[in-house]
């Protein structure tokens, strides 16, 4: 008799929980494609003076990159003898993009009409000692900026993109908080450089997958696997943008400049709505990927509140309303249940998973340009101008790149007309690159590369992309 009360009292309280979850979640959007006039997105308005561009990093790009976390990890093998990074590649010569950066910039302007370029610094070429600086290094933005412009192109500078010096690295890079400082001195030495023309500035490319990569899946340098450390690295992140935005702002041309966070966000969403373990797992991923930091800058405080094992709640004042935009990348959303919520030792690539009718990617998640939608809506909460910082697709063989693009800016214009204020968007990537830990089998690339030759070629799907931004 007992065990039937607790049982009843059990199906109860799931089902208070179940419904509690959907009640504070988003839906999860899914629209018929058959009925959405897609193609209205040729004759769609945007913004005046709206930013389309192309998004790249260093590490991915430049090739020959000098000693840094990235290095040092495509070298190392894991705890079985396995490479760290798929199939033993290497960024080696990469796409060149360090001495063929004027070609593709002219080209990028000529064959497609893009009017913006975000790419990082390589802090490891720049900063090779701690302290010591190297000025040929800092010469070389100065030519990608110079290029940019000379091509009318809008430069958008990273300063931390996954990747920093070695020394960097072995000194505990963002674990330690007092390392933000060494951060913040790169941060300052290169926009006193470079901020007489470069007037968009991103701090940290995405802190969620930086963290839950490299210290909660342990698949990116440095390869650890804490949930404690990894929320150790978040909050340094948060502190550390926060700390670089009112540096930065107080610096000369720090007023007349827009400096952001970019935000990476992917929507966990249940695999059985009906499942209280999958909304579980959900709630939790979210709050440690997104909603962490999206409270940091609404609230000014840094809290991850939901997980059984550690609950963090700091307050960071200074960090409220703390960025001039916010800088979204978006790809699509995780349909979590039990295996993919609690096997993190597997690591990406997760399981592909999808609803019916929603295509594949070369990456195991779908294109759901419907989650663009419901990302730009959640970000727009922050109140904060929004550049799409980065959304692309992994298609090697080019068959599923027009729908994309065609979809997601459908998707986003959308939202411009129901008053989201979108200013810009780069799609990622402007060449075949250097995927993390991918190497380069995935690719997101506008030109396709031949490793081999360095040759670029123009996508076909791009015209796409071409069309809307007016070029044809
Ligand atoms: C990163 C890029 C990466 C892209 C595609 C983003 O999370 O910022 O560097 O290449 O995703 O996976």
């Amino acid at each position: 008799m007992n065990i039937l009360i607790a049982i009843v009292v059990l199906i109860a309280i799931c089902t208070i929980y179940v419904q509690y979850c959907i009640a504070k979640a988003e839906p999860e959007l899914l629209w018929d494609w058959k009925k959405e006039d897609v193609s209205s997105v040729y004759k769609a308005k945007w913004p005046k003076n709206f930013l389309w561009g192309s998004a790249t990093a260093a590490f991915q790009v430049e090739g020959n990159n000098a000693p840094s976390n990235w290095s040092m990890w495509e070298n190392a093998t894991d705890e079985h003898g396995k490479p760290r990074i798929h199939k033993g590649q290497k960024s080696g010569a990469a796409c060149d993009h360090y001495n063929l950066f004027r070609q593709d910039l002219k080209s990028a302007a000529e064959d497609l009409g893009i009017t913006s370029y975000r790419f990082s610094l390589a802090w490891s070429r720049i900063e090779p000692e701690m302290g010591v600086f190297n000025e040929d290094a800092i010469q070389h933005y100065n030519e990608v900026i110079d290029a940019c412009l000379e091509n009318d192109i809008e430069p958008m500078i990273t300063l931390h993109h996954f990747s920093h010096p070695l020394w960097f690295e072995e000194m505990g890079s963002f674990e330690k908080e007092e390392n933000i400082d060494i951060f913040l001195r790169f941060s300052e030495k290169v926009f006193r450089a470079y901020s007489d023309r470069v007037k968009y500035w991103c701090t940290h490319n995405e802190c969620g997958p930086f963290a839950t990569m490299g210290w909660g899946l342990g698949v990116f340098p440095p390869g650890v696997k804490s949930i404690r450390r990894m929320g150790a690295v978040l909050l340094n992140l948060m502190r550390s943008h926060t700390k670089v935005y009112h540096h930065l702002k107080a610096l000369p041309n720090g007023q007349d400049v827009q400096i952001g966070l970019v935000k990476n966000i992917f929507q966990f969403d249940p695999w059985h709505r009906w499942n209280p373990i999958h909304w579980y797992i959900c709630r939790f991923m979210d709050e440690v990927y997104n909603e962490s930091i999206i409270r940091t800058i609404r609230d000014g405080q840094f809290s991850i509140s939901n997980g059984p094992l550690f609950k963090m709640n700091v307050d960071l004042p200074d960090a409220k309303g703390a960025t001039d935009f916010i800088g979204l990348n978006y790809y699509s959303n995780l349909l979590m249940n039990i295996r993919r919520g609690m096997d993190a030792s597997s690591g990406p690539p997760f399981t592909p998973w999808g609803r019916p009718g929603q295509i594949m990617t070369d990456f195991p998640y779908t294109t759901y340009p419907e989650g663009f939608y419901r990302a730009l809506k959640r970000i727009a909460t922050l109140d904060k101008p929004i550049f799409v910082t980065e959304n692309g697709i992994p298609d090697n063989i080019d068959d599923r790149r027009q729908d994309w693009i065609e979809r997601y800016l459908y998707a986003m214009n959308k939202c411009i007309q129901e008053g989201i204020d979108v200013r810009g968007y780069q799609y990622w990537t402007l060449l075949d690159n250097f995927e993390w830990a991918e190497g380069f089998d995935m690719r997101f690339g506008l030109y396709e590369v031949n490793f081999e030759t360095q040759e670029r070629t123009l996508r076909p799907s791009t015209q796409a992309y071409r069309k809307i931004i007016g070029k044809v």
